[in-house]
């Protein structure tokens, strides 16, 4: 009998086992993993499927390229807010040998844009107008992007295997998290005010809730045709020309010849020597490479302590200062202005910019100018293969789902012409203010933060990163390089430690809400800091060499997860 008894029970306990494993497979939660230890690489990204189509994508053979492209575009069907085949973004690929590569898919300004096109007859700005619809799309640029990546560096050498699981992740649906049935709730009126009368997934009867599945048949349709024609087919064949003729009707001055000339580019690599680091990042028409390289550069005589000292705090908020102050003057597409880039990223000019900074007080943002010779909705991942081939790419529509323009092909177009400034000195979504270099050009590339980054220690692979969040995303991505490099951290405490940021205009130091001790604000304070709380300081990825392995982080602020093997 006790046998007997024994027997079943391990009968039932072997079916629960067995139930277990294969329910886990069709579960549609996943569990998010925040820190995860491995031997040969991996995924870091802002949602769990494109995490794991990446990492299956590596299984198979593919290496980081393959893997990127497969996540880039899985992005554009699991994480709408910001991932995208209707936006633009940057890439900093290093090679098996070391080599380094940065790859511009940047969005351009219309053809038929003018520098005043946001402005009223009084010369006055438009509310909105930059930021939501039709006026406010440039030139797409991430399927180029991701077709120039392939065609180069790509292991696999087969498209159709890096875009089906996104066809399949749009057909089948996913999935809503709780935070992405919130988002989506939050944003319908703007989907109804942009496409009136329009059917599709963002536009749901019913509000969403969380684990609801979200399908996207018409993406699917564009990914399909994406998959098997290749990026002729989006920038010049049948998606191209329903696209165009759609957001012409609209409104819209895109056309087919902004889509027949866009282009990607590589671009040169922005590097930085730091102590036993290198720094490599992205050059215009991002900032990120070049305002990075400043800030290193500032604070690198600086005998860090703790990431609660005040001086440690003071000395990255000057530098920031000054570095955003430059941002704001010189920097804007080097295609259409000259940026005095080696000047900026000297270890001698910004020596020289630092001589007015004293710890006895904070140095007035009025007295500030730049030195005499730019909803934060973008997202970043991180992937190292098993070569040791390492992609820090962060892409992005602009503001959440961007112009809440759904195109015809049902994906989401950006609203980057933001990025531009549409008068010198207005701040845009971000509070960032610009100058002549960024202002608006037919083709030109709007002045950009992202800053997806690539270090090195002693020659050698050391820590893969990158964050949206605007105008925060440089100076998240130097403070948590610093927690590693300077504080010693691993990874996990240092992306998910607080965060503060100062962008020289507005005078406000910004930190994460319980980011600063009381003592610190006072303290700060009465050197004549102004100081304010605010929400989440971006979204970071990243992936650290370490002696056993490699350590890979998603930030525990949203649903992002990472992924080893
Ligand atoms: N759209 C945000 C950025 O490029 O910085």
């Amino acid at each position: 009998m006790k046998k007997r008894w024994n027997k079943s029970l391990l009968v039932v306990f072997s079916t629960f086992l067995l139930c277990f494993q294969s329910c886990k497979d069709v579960t549609p939660t996943v569990q998010i993993k925040k820190r995860v230890l491995s031997k040969n690489g991996g995924v870091v990204s802002a949602h769990p499927e494109a995490t794991k189509i990446g990492l299956d994508i590596l299984k198979q053979g593919g290496n980081a390229i393959d893997a990127a492209i497969a996540v880039h575009f899985a992005l554009s069907v699991c994480y709408p807010v910001a991932g995208n085949v209707g936006g633009g973004g940057f890439m900093m690929y290093r090679d098996e040998k070391g080599s380094l590569y940065a790859l511009d898919f940047r969005e351009k300004a219309p053809i038929a844009s003018t520098e005043n096109m946001y402005l009223d007859g009084q010369g006055e700005v438009i509310k909105g107008l930059s930021t939501e619809g039709v006026l406010a799309v440039g030139v797409p640029g991430a399927v180029k992007g991701m077709e120039e990546a392939f065609s180069k560096y790509s292991a696999l050498k087969n498209w159709e295997t890096l875009l089906q699981p996104s066809v399949e992740l749009a057909k089948n649906g996913f999935p809503l998290t709780k935070k992405q049935a919130h988002n989506l709730n939050k944003n319908v009126d703007k989907f109804k005010r942009q496409n009136p009368q329009l059917e599709s997934p963002f536009i749901p009867k019913r509000p969403y809730k969380e684990g609801d599945l979200f399908i996207q048949k018409e993406l699917a349709l564009t990914l399909e045709t994406i998959k098997s024609e290749g990026a002729e087919a989006f920038y010049k064949g049948r998606l191209a020309e329903a696209f165009i003729a759609d957001i012409q009707a609209r409104g819209g001055i895109l056309s087919m010849e902004d889509m027949h000339s866009y282009d990607a580019k590589w671009r040169d690599v922005i590097s930085i020597p730091y102590k036993d680091f290198v720094i490599h990042s992205m050059p215009p028409p991002s900032s990120g490479g070049i305002v990075l390289a400043q800030l290193f550069n500032a604070v690198e005589s600086h005998a860090f302590t703790s990431i609660h000292n005040m001086q440690d705090v003071q000395i990255m908020v000057e530098a920031e200062k000054r570095a955003y102050a430059d941002r704001a003057h010189f920097m804007g597409d080097s295609d259409f202005v000259k940026i005095p880039i080696e000047t900026l990223i000297s270890k001698a000019y910004m020596k020289d910019r630092m001589k007015d900074f004293s710890f006895s007080g904070a140095s007035p943002t009025e007295g500030i100018e730049h030195g005499t010779i730019e909803s934060e909705e973008t997202t970043h991942f991180s992937i190292v293969d098993q070569d040791g081939r390492a992609v820090s790419l962060t892409t992005t529509l602009n503001g959440g789902y961007g112009s809440k323009v759904i195109a015809t092909g049902g994906y989401l177009l950006n609203n980057e012409m933001d990025d531009f400034s549409s008068k010198v000195g207005h701040p845009n979504l971000y509070g960032l203010v610009g100058a002549e270099a960024n202002k608006i050009e037919p083709g030109k590339r709007m002045l950009s933060s992202m800053t997806p980054t690539i270090i090195e220690k002693n020659g050698a692979l050391f820590l893969v990163i990158g964050t949206p969040g605007g105008s925060t995303i440089i100076t998240s991505v130097f403070q948590a390089s610093i927690n590693v490099m300077e504080y010693k951290m691993d990874l996990e405490e240092a992306i998910q430690s607080c965060r503060f940021h100062h962008q020289w205009k507005p005078e406000e130091v910004f930190y994460e809400d319980g980011c600063f001790s009381d003592e610190l604000i006072m303290g700060l304070t009465q050197k004549g800091y102004k100081t304010k709380s605010r929400s989440n300081i971006g979204r970071m990825e990243g992936i650290l060499i370490t002696e056993e392995g490699y350590e890979l982080v998603a930030d525990k602020r949203g649903d992002d997860h990472a992924m080893g093997y």
